[in-house]
């Protein structure tokens, strides 16, 4: 780890004190190809006579293929500027002719090498397959993600081991961090993690040359999320069925992650944000016959059709059925609100089924929100209280706890309630609980924080809280 951080600081210095040549790195470049590392000079003189030409010739094509594809995405309507300043990285083209009044462009990426230059704090946070993520504070005192290419991740290492070319292997896996940046720029959403600029500089071998400048999230963690409130983990789920919405009506079309594991999205301020779009496929497979049209998952496969030459609604049913293998299965039924758990075991039967399309599985979704913050979902649920409560406005207990789960706060029983009379059924459905304080709180849906506790040896005076004792009963 701490080999990391030291790698990190040296990466971060020598990408802030390099010149910019982005041009060497995103246009599918003349350079010569460098010389095989010397296992892989082996494995080619050992090899055909040309082998190891062809092989520098396919990384080549692997190059251009990426190139090709970070340009589809940055064309078309709304494409801003960081695509196009990004493309203006390719080989000249001819003169065009005037081009017509540009629509209004969406804003510019703020932050660029400059924003850089001091930051501090600097801090690994993850690593996937090709990228390394870090963690810095910029001189105004704003937390960013900063997204790398991982010089030692498996991406291109495998590359190097396969083509012995290091700085075209880099360029290779930068390609991917481009298109990434195209595609979070294209697909902006509030459920699609916020680019803040980027910043590429050349270097001879390339180490951390281009940067992309995000908005910092918190890696996602499964078990975390297995212990907290209902409300929080219904978030993730609503977040999530958003986004799939979106990105299969996405300005680029429809878009499919094809890895869809909890690590690469991150949660920001509770929100679910996907922050990994390199293996985004945009556009609907193409297809001859039903028989290419199917999706083969662990536990089910499922045969689509082939209409037209696409298979259809793949993307979106591909992303549907990860949302409900990966999350909802996990995290919409357990301790949802009795009266919502039907309509919750619908959606994840439906889900895990295909029986319901994206629209309709998050139209069920934003209903069930609309149940729980209208208090909808308590209506015959809470029966008359059985007991009296004394209501002590502008008072709070500061002692007297109680454990309960999932409570909002170690150590005290914390819980979201919408209105006083669910207040009173959770304090009647608890043994230890004799008082509740209601503050003026709220959680993400607008419901009111409460602290159930256990007694009330001591009431202070709080002008937030209003304090119920149980009378009687
Ligand atoms: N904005 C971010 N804030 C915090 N952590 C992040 C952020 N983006 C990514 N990470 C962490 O870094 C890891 C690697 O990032 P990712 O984009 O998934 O790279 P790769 O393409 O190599 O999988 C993620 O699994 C996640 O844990
Ligand atoms: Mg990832």
């Amino acid at each position: 780890m701490r080999r990391r951080r030291a790698a990190v600081a040296v990466g971060l210095c020598a990408s802030f004190l390099l010149g910019s040549l982005l041009n060497a790195l995103l246009a599918p470049g003349p350079d010569p190809p460098p010389p095989p590392a010397p296992a892989q000079a082996a494995a080619l003189t050992s090899g055909p006579p040309g082998a190891a030409a062809a092989a520098i010739g396919e990384l080549e094509e692997q190059i251009r293929a990426r190139y090709e594809e970070v340009q589809r995405y940055s064309r078309g309507p709304g494409a801003g500027r960081p695509e196009r300043r990004l493309m203006d990285l390719a080989p000249p083209a001819p003169p065009a002719p005037p081009a017509p009044p540009a629509p209004p462009a969406p804003p510019a990426p703020r932050l660029g090498c400059a924003a850089l230059r001091n930051v501090s704090g600097a801090r690994f946070l993850g690593s996937g397959y090709t990228k390394a993520v870090y963690r810095a504070r910029l001189p105004g005192g704003a937390a960013v993600a900063l997204k790398t290419v991982d010089s030692g991740g498996h991406d291109v290492g495998s590359c190097v081991r396969q083509f012995g070319a290091r700085r075209d292997c880099y360029r290779l896996a930068a390609h991917k961090l481009v298109k990434e940046m195209v595609l979070l720029e294209r697909l902006a959403h509030p459920n699609v993690l916020q680019l803040y600029g980027y910043c590429y500089q050349d270097s001879e071998d390339a180490p951390s040359a281009l940067t992309a400048i995000t908005e910092l999230g918190a890696p996602v963690e499964m078990i975390q999320l297995l212990q907290a409130s209902w409300e929080d983990r219904f978030r993730i789920c609503l977040s999530l069925v958003r986004l799939l919405h979106h990105l299969a009506h996405s300005p680029l079309g429809s878009v499919t992650l094809l890895d869809f594991r909890p690590r690469q999205f991150v949660l920001v301020a509770g929100e679910l944000k996907v922050t990994d779009l390199d293996d985004a496929s945009v556009g609907e497979a193409p297809c001859n016959s039903h028989q290419h049209c199917r999706m083969e998952f662990p536990a089910r496969n499922f045969s689509l059709s082939c209409v037209r030459g696409r298979c259809l609604g793949m993307n979106e049913k591909r992303n549907l059925y990860n949302a409900y293998r990966f999350f909802f299965t996990y995290l919409l039924p357990h301790s949802a609100p009795p009266s919502l758990r039907p309509l919750l075991d619908e959606i994840v039967n439906a889900t895990g089924e295909l029986l319901w399309g994206v629209d309709e599985t998050w139209r069920q979704l934003e209903h069930v929100l609309q149940l729980y913050q209208s208090g909808a979902y308590l209506q015959n649920t809470t029966a008359a209280p059985s007991a009296e409560y004394r209501r002590l406005p502008e008072t709070a207990i500061p002692a007297d706890d109680y454990r309960c789960w999932p409570s909002h706060r170690h150590g005290g029983c914390v819980l979201s309630v919408f209105s006083v009379r669910e207040a009173v059924a959770v304090c009647e459905s608890h043994t230890q609980c004799r008082a509740f304080v209601m503050t003026n709180r709220t959680t993400w849906t607008g419901r009111q924080l409460v602290f159930f506790k256990a007694g009330w040896t001591q009431v202070i005076p709080d002008p937030n809280g209003v304090t119920y004792v149980r009378a009687s009963g």
